[in-house]
């Protein structure tokens, strides 16, 4: 693929409209949401979503999540059972993605949808990506701003620490709040978990009065893009650990590695897990950074309720087997 100048944008009015533009003309712009950084592409457009997958390396073209502004625009691409509208109404704008049967007027493209039936729908709560995705004027589609395999961004820097020259831009809005993606549910039969997110699976059940089902291994309902070794650091990653071993990076969690001489990172000194998922995909990278290929990254255990269910499937899928 061609380098390109990729410009770095501030989060204003005029930086808003340059991406919108870029946009417009099918061009590929990142920006923040309150999960991570996303690579944005008129879903509308099948040339400027092939140009997500060129630029992001990815191997397959796995169905991408299109961003729309609200409710509204979300029933005019996909058709919203009850359980479908509970969810989007009680979570929207926020970190959950729908998949929902596509309504006869979906305007994203069969590339987008990797040819399925179902498009996957979110309506995002941060006001940068809010007010790009109006200007736009169109669904955005916006996998994680990172090299396919990679750690997602959180940060502008991130994403041009990958995807510089490859890209038309990034929005800079800042470091992201959530810090891990989506929850992804799946409302294309009974309400099933596809992925763990920045919406915790008991607030999901709360409002659904019931269980969320959990994909059958395998089959067609596992969203296609959850490779097992996804999130990958270069280090090799160790998970449950209680003392570091010599050579090791520590990725701590209230305090357990403190003061052993290595280099260690706590994602929630105080134990508090909207702040561990915060800084979960920052600290990996820098760790990593701070390894630089050699060593392991040790992770002390990080317990699985709430966001901690999250947690547990990034950093399972940064310690697999590549
Ligand atoms: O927080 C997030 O969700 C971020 C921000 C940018 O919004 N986006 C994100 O996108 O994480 P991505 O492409 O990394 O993950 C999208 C996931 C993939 O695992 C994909 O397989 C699944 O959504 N997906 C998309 N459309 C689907 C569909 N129709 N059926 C099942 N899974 C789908
Ligand atoms: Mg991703």
């Amino acid at each position: 693929m061609t380098e390109i100048a990729t410009l770095r944008l501030a989060a204003d009015p005029a930086g808003i409209a340059a991406a919108a533009a870029i946009l417009r003309r099918g061009g590929l712009a990142a920006f923040p949401t309150e999960t991570v950084y996303g690579l944005g592409a008129d879903a509308g457009s099948a040339e400027a979503v092939a140009g997500i997958y060129a630029a992001k390396g990815r191997p397959r073209f796995n169905p991408l999540i299109a961003h729309v502004p609200d409710l509204d625009t979300a029933t005019g691409q996909g058709a919203f059972g009850p359980d479908a509208l509970a969810l989007a109404r009680a979570f929207w704008p926020g970190p959950l993605t729908l998949v929902v049967p596509a309504a006869p007027g979906c305007t994203v493209s069969d590339l987008a949808r990797a040819g399925l039936g179902s498009v996957a729908l979110r309506v995002p709560a941060h006001p940068v990506a809010r007010a790009l995705i109006a200007a736009a004027g169109v669904p955005v589609a916006a996998p994680s701003a990172n090299r396919s395999g990679r750690v997602s961004p959180t940060a502008a820097d991130h994403v041009l620490g990958d995807l510089d020259g490859r890209i038309d831009a990034v929005l800079d809005g800042g470091s992201t709040a959530v810090g891990v993606e989506s929850t992804i549910v799946s409302c294309l039969g009974e309400p099933t978990l596809l992925r763990p997110g920045g919406v915790t699976r008991e607030a999901i059940e709360a409002v659904l009065g019931r269980a969320l089902a959990a994909p059958a291994a395998g089959g067609p309902t596992v969203a296609p893009g959850m490779l097992l070794s996804h999130y990958a650091p270069r280090a090799a990653v160790r998970l449950g650990v209680e003392a570091l071993r010599s050579g090791e990076a520590g990725l701590d969690f209230g305090g357990r590695f403190a003061g052993r001489g290595a280099p260690v990172l706590d994602l929630s000194p105080r134990r508090d897990l909207a702040e561990a998922a915060a800084n979960l995909f920052g600290h990996l990278r820098r760790l990593d950074e701070a390894l630089a290929g050699a060593g392991a990254i040790a992770v002390a255990p990080i317990p699985e309720e709430g966001l901690g269910e999250a947690i547990a499937d990034r950093l399972r899928r940064a310690a697999a087997e590549r």
